[in-house]
């Protein structure tokens, strides 16, 4: 779930943005500047962090090494390759800022750590800001190293929570891909995907443990065009989320659980957020997970929206406590002022081939408002068991409008 806070950061970290990046590159240059000596950016040439002196102990601090490899990169031309090797590479916060006159792909073999000094971190650890045409890759590990910093996690208690540092973040970039590498036991979210464009997540692992707080799996805003695939999550909180603004996802072949499943929303908490639009779940597995798949909006939400065009198709469900779930009315820890007018209108929904068994009675729920009924919502295919004993499961569902084909009667409430 998104604390109140997490969205207003990410708007004014939008308006800052330039300044920002503007002045990470400064720094850069200035830090190049006065380093006579370093290593001359070699137009395709691999920029190994362990040649100038990272030490790969877990224990000293590579944090500059990073940043001077990113510096020596981004400057250059052609494709820049930057290699972690094997071994354990502590850092604190790795702004990785462009705009870069190269392409650049990090290798990613070793593991990179991020420190447990919350003093070393502004927002985010590892955070990819204006950069287009990158890649992650490997087989290495995004240590978060969440454990030795969760209690300080208020945001379970507080809604307006000061939030963790989350461990990949991209923001305003283009044509990224992450791809092979485990994401471990983030302090916040494992990975935040905001106003960027054409985004690969393929054959990533995301893992914390299931009551960890917060540590959503990939978050995505105001972003077009993400593709997540052939991947495995564990968290303690969505495996993945879509927010407001966000346009063409494609999610396939994902593993979700222990987590709070597949989400879109929270929509409508903030004024001027954009739809979201055009998203397809297909071939993907939910297991032991306290939602499945969900949409849920505020009761009275600050702006008007649309979630638009969504197709959920070929999904397993394994013991899901609400497989599927669309909650317009959606108002934690009492917040809204329950009148019930909701701005969100949900429209153009399909789920099918959706099979399986959910850990509670209630399968489907459909709890769309009375002022907006959800409207164009079809359930195909839909046959989904009671996990336990001596019940059966139904469809709770209210102001929602569609058809149903090929479900058996307690189901189709449509
Ligand atoms: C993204 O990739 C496409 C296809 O390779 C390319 O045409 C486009 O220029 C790239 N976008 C940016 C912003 O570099
Ligand atoms: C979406 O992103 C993928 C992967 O980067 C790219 O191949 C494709 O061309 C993009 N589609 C559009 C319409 O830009
Ligand atoms: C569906 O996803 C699973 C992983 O959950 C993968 O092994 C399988 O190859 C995928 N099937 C297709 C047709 O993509
Ligand atoms: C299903 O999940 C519930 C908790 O959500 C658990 O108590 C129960 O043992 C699980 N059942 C099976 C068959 O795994
Ligand atoms: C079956 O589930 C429904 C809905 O949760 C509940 O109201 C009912 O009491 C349950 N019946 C039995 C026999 O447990």
């Amino acid at each position: 779930m998104v604390p109140a806070g997490t969205g207003r950061r990410r708007r004014s970290t939008a308006l800052a943005a330039a300044v920002v990046a503007a002045a990470a590159l400064a720094l850069m240059a200035s830090q190049a500047a006065a380093t006579p000596g370093a290593t001359p950016s070699t137009p395709e040439g691999a920029l190994d962090i362990a040649q100038p002196g990272a030490k790969g102990d877990g224990k000293s601090d590579s944090t500059r090494f990073i940043l001077q490899a990113w510096t020596h990169a981004c400057r250059a031309t052609g494709t820049q390759k930057i290699v972690i090797p094997p071994g354990n590479y502590l850092t604190g916060a790795l702004l990785l800022a462009g705009p870069c006159t190269s392409d650049i792909i990090i290798r990613l073999d070793g593991n990179l750590l991020g420190t447990a000094d919350l003093n070393a971190y502004k927002t985010n650890w590892i955070e990819i800001m204006h950069v287009n045409n990158f890649a992650i890759n490997g087989h290495g590990t995004i240590d978060g190293q969440g454990p030795l910093v969760w209690s300080h996690n208020e945001c379970h208690k507080s809604y307006n929570c000061k939030v963790l540092p989350n461990s990949l973040v991209l923001d305003f970039s283009t044509n990224v891909t992450i791809r092979g590498v485990t994401l471990l036991n983030s302090k916040f979210f494992h990975m935040n995907i905001f106003q960027s464009k054409n985004v690969v997540v393929d054959k990533v692992t995301i893992t914390a443990p299931g009551d960890s707080p917060n540590t959503d799996g990939i978050h995505i805003g105001d972003s077009t065009n993400v593709t997540i695939r052939a991947t495995t999550i564990a968290t303690g909180d969505d495996c993945i989320s879509i927010g407001p603004g966000t346009r063409t996802v494609r999610v396939h072949g994902v593993r979700c659980g222990p987590g709070h499943g597949i989400s879109v929303g929270s929509l409508g908490r903030y004024k001027d957020e954009k739809d979201v639009e055009d998203v397809v779940v297909s071939n993907c597995t939910l297991r032991g997970t306290t939602n499945g798949l969900r949409i849920k909006s505020y009761e009275d939400s600050k702006s008007e929206l649309r979630a638009t065009r969504f197709v959920y198709d070929g999904v397993t469900m394994d013991n899901v406590s609400y497989p599927i779930i669309i909650d317009q009315k959606y108002c934690p820890n009492n917040i809204c002022s329950k009148s019930g007018h909701s701005k969100v209108a949900v429209t153009d929904i399909v789920f099918k081939n959706i099979a399986g068994t959910s850990a509670t009675p209630e399968a489907v729920t459909l709890n769309c408002a009375n002022n907006l009924p959800c409207q164009g919502v079809q359930l195909q295919n839909v046959d989904v068991k009671f996990a336990g004993k001596g019940n059966t499961t139904i469809a709770v569902c209210h102001n929602v409008h569609g058809k149903a084909t090929n479900v058996a009667k307690p189901l189709s409430c449509l």
